[in-house]
C-alpha cells in the first residue's frame, strides 16, 4: 500500500461493495477560469461561485481538448499583470475561440482576445487606474438592465484601440476607446475593467449575465449541493472501510471531519492530539462538539507533557517547529497503531486541504502546503490514501459548509492558528508557566476583540509573550514581570498583512484587563509592524 492522493470529487476509486449507497448527484455546471495571474483568477473564480456556478481554475497552457473534456458551460480568461506586447507574454491557443463554450476576457484577457483575433492593443499613454466612469454605447447582454453610465474599476496601461473584425464596441471610458467588446454570434465577450472587484458596483450583475444568459449555466453550486457531492464522493471512495481524521481545533479539519462523518458515520474515528499548545477552551470545544454533539468516535490524546519535554531548553524557532512537528507525527502514528491493534486499521486519512493550496501547488496531484506551514500536519509518505473533501473549496465556502453542517460559530469563524500553536508566540523557552500566562493573555485579547465586534474583520488577533521581564509598579509594590505584545492584523491571504488600527479605547481595555487579570504581566505593547517587513507571528 502506498500513499496516494485521490481527489474525492474526481475519484475513480469507486468501491464495488458500496455502490448501492452511492446515489447519483446532479453534476454541477462548470465554468473554467484560465489563469493569467493567480490573484486575479482566484477572485474571479470565487465570484463565479458566489453566483452559485461551480468554477475551476486551469493553467493557460492546458490543451483546449482537456479544457473541453471538463464540459465547461463557459470560459473566462482572467486578468494578469503582463502586457500582451512584452516578450513571452502569456497567451492561449486561439482554437479556444471557436471551441464552442462562450468566452469572457477580463482586463488582460480582453486584450488577448483583441490581439489574437485581429484587433489592436497599444500603449496609448492614457492608462487608467482606479474608479473610472464607463459609458455603455451599444446594448449588450452583459449590461442588460444596468445604467448607461456607471463607475468601474480599471487597472491597465495598454488599451484596445481597435476591436477585431466582426466585434462590436459596447462600452467606452475616457482612456479606453474599447472598454467592452463582443461578438455575440461567436460567443466571445471582453471587458477592460474588473467586474470581479467590489469597486465595480454592478460587476457581479455583469458576471451573472455572462453566466446565466450567455453560458446558460445553472446556479446549482450551493452549500447543500456541495455537501451532497462531497458525501457522495466520500462514500464512493472509502466504501465500508474505516477512516481516520486528525482534528486540530481549526476550522478546516473540523469541517472535513464533519462532512466525512455525515458520509460514513461510525466508520470515522477522529484523533485529536492535544499538544498543550492550544488556545484556551479549544480542547474542550473539540470534545464538546465532536464527542457530545456529533457523537463522533473521538480519541483525545493528552500529550502536553510530552510536547513540553521536547521543548525543554529550546529557544530557536525552527528547532521548536521541528520538535513539535516530529512529536506530533509520532503521537499521531502511535494513536493510529493503537486503533489498528483494536482492529480499526484505517487505509484512509482525512485531510483539510483547500482549493488555494491545490492551485498554488500548480498541479492537482501535488497539493503541498508551504513547508513551514506543514508543521503540525502529517508527512506525505504516511501509509494512507487521502480523503480530501475540501479540496475544491475556498475558505469562505468551507465556513458556509461548516455552518450548514451545524458546527458551532466559534469553530467555523475561528481565526487561523499556526500548527505549532502558542509555542511560536512565546519568544524563548516554552515552559508550563509561560504557556499559562500566554493562554490567559490570549483569551483576554480575543474576548475584547470579539466584544468590540472585530473578530471576523481581523485576519488574526492574539497575544505574544516575549519572555523577558521589565520593571513596573502596582500599588506601592515594585513589579518585575512579563510584557505582553498584542498583535492584530488585517489580511486577505497572510502573504501580506497590515497592523489593525484598533480603537484606542479598545487597546486601553485590553491593556488594563491583561495587567489586572493575568498574573505575571505588568506591561502591554501593541505591535505596529506590517508584513512585509514583519511577519504575522513573532517566530
Ligand atoms: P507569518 O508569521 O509567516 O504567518 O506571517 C503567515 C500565516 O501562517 C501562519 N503560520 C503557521 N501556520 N505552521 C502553521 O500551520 C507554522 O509553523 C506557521 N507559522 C506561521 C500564521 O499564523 C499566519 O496565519
Amino acid at each position: 500500500m502506498t500513499s496516494q492522493r485521490v481527489s474525492p470529487v474526481t475519484s475513480q476509486r469507486v468501491s464495488p461493495v458500496t455502490s448501492e449507497r452511492v446515489s447519483p448527484v446532479q453534476p454541477h455546471d462548470t465554468v473554467l477560469v484560465v489563469d493569467f495571474g493567480a490573484q486575479y483568477a482566484q477572485l474571479i473564480a470565487r465570484r463565479v461561485r458566489e453566483a452559485n456556478v461551480y468554477s475551476e481554475i486551469v493553467p493557460r497552457d492546458m490543451p483546449v481538448a482537456d479544457m473541453l473534456a471538463r464540459q465547461p458551460r463557459g470560459i473566462i480568461l482572467s486578468g494578469g499583470p503582463a502586457s500582451v506586447h512584452v516578450e513571452g507574454a502569456p497567451s492561449i491557443d486561439p482554437a479556444i475561440y471557436d471551441a464552442g463554450p462562450p468566452i469572457l476576457g477580463i482586463c488582460y484577457g480582453s486584450q488577448l482576445i483583441a490581439a489574437q483575433l485581429g484587433g489592436e492593443v497599444r500603449r496609448t499613454g492614457t492608462g487608467e487606474y482606479g474608479r473610472t466612469p464607463l459609458t455603455v454605447v451599444r446594448p449588450s447582454v452583459l449590461f442588460e438592465s444596468l445604467p448607461t453610465d456607471q463607475e468601474v474599476w480599471m487597472s491597465h496601461g495598454d488599451s484596445i484601440v481597435a476591436a477585431p473584425p466582426g466585434f462590436r464596441v459596447t462600452a467606452t471610458t475616457p482612456g479606453a476607446p474599447v472598454a467592452a467588446l463582443d461578438d455575440p454570434d461567436r460567443g466571445v465577450y471582453g471587458v477592460q475593467f474588473h467586474p470581479e472587484v467590489i469597486h465595480t458596483a454592478r460587476g457581479m450583475e455583469m458576471l451573472k449575465h455572462f453566466l446565466y444568459d450567455v453560458c446558460e449555466a445553472r446556479p446549482n453550486w450551493t452549500r447543500v449541493s456541495i455537501i451532497e457531492q462531497a458525501v457522495n464522493d466520500i462514500q464512493a471512495q472509502v466504501g465500508t472501510d474505516p477512516v481516520i481524521c486528525g482534528l486540530s481545533g481549526g476550522v478546516d479539519s473540523a469541517v472535513a471531519a464533519a462532512i466525512v462523518h455525515k458520509a460514513v458515520g461510525d466508520q470515522l474515528t477522529c484523533v485529536f492530539v492535544d499538544t498543550g499548545l492550544l488556545r484556551e477552551g479549544e480542547a474542550d470545544q473539540v470534545e464538546e462538539t465532536f464527542r457530545r454533539q456529533f457523537h463522533v468516535d473521538l480519541v483525545h490524546v493528552k500529550a502536553a507533557d510530552r510536547f513540553l519535554a521536547v521543548l525543554s531548553g529550546v529557544t530557536d524557532p525552527e528547532i521548536k517547529r521541528r520538535a513539535i512537528g516530529e512529536t506530533f507525527i509520532r503521537v499521531f502514528e502511535e494513536a493510529a497503531k493503537e486503533l489498528a491493534g483494536d482492529g480499526l486499521c484505517s487505509r484512509f486519512l482525512v485531510q483539510g486541504t483547500l482549493y488555494p493550496d491545490v492551485i498554488e501547488s500548480g498541479t492537482r496531484d501535488a497539493a503541498k502546503i508551504k513547508s513551514h506551514h506543514n508543521v503540525g500536519g502529517l508527512p506525505e509518505d504516511m501509509d494512507f490514501d487521502l480523503v480530501e473533501p475540501l479540496r475544491l473549496l475556498f475558505k469562505d465556502e468551507v465556513r458556509a459548509v461548516g455552518e450548514e453542517l451545524g458546527l458551532p460559530e466559534d469553530i467555523v469563524w475561528r481565526q487561523p492558528f499556526p500548527g505549532p500553536g502558542l509555542a511560536v508566540r512565546i519568544i524563548g523557552e516554552v515552559t508550563a508557566e509561560r504557556l499559562e500566562v500566554l493562554r490567559q493573555a490570549d483569551a483576554v485579547v480575543v474576548d475584547e476583540i470579539k466584544r468590540a465586534g472585530l473578530y471576523r474583520e481581523l485576519w488574526q488577533s492574539f497575544a505574544v509573550l516575549p519572555a523577558v521581564r521589565s520593571v513596573g509598579v502596582m500599588g506601592d509594590e515594585r513589579t518585575y514581570a512579563y510584557p505582553v505584545v498584542v498583535r492584530a492584523v488585517t489580511s486577505d491571504d497572510a502573504m501580506t498583512a497590515d497592523w489593525a488600527r484598533l480603537p484606542h479605547d479598545l487597546l486601553e481595555r485590553i491593556s488594563s484587563r491583561l495587567i489586572n487579570e493575568v498574573p505575571g504581566v505588568n506591561r502591554v505593547a501593541y505591535d505596529i509592524t506590517s508584513k512585509p517587513p514583519g511577519t504575522i507571528e513573532w517566530e
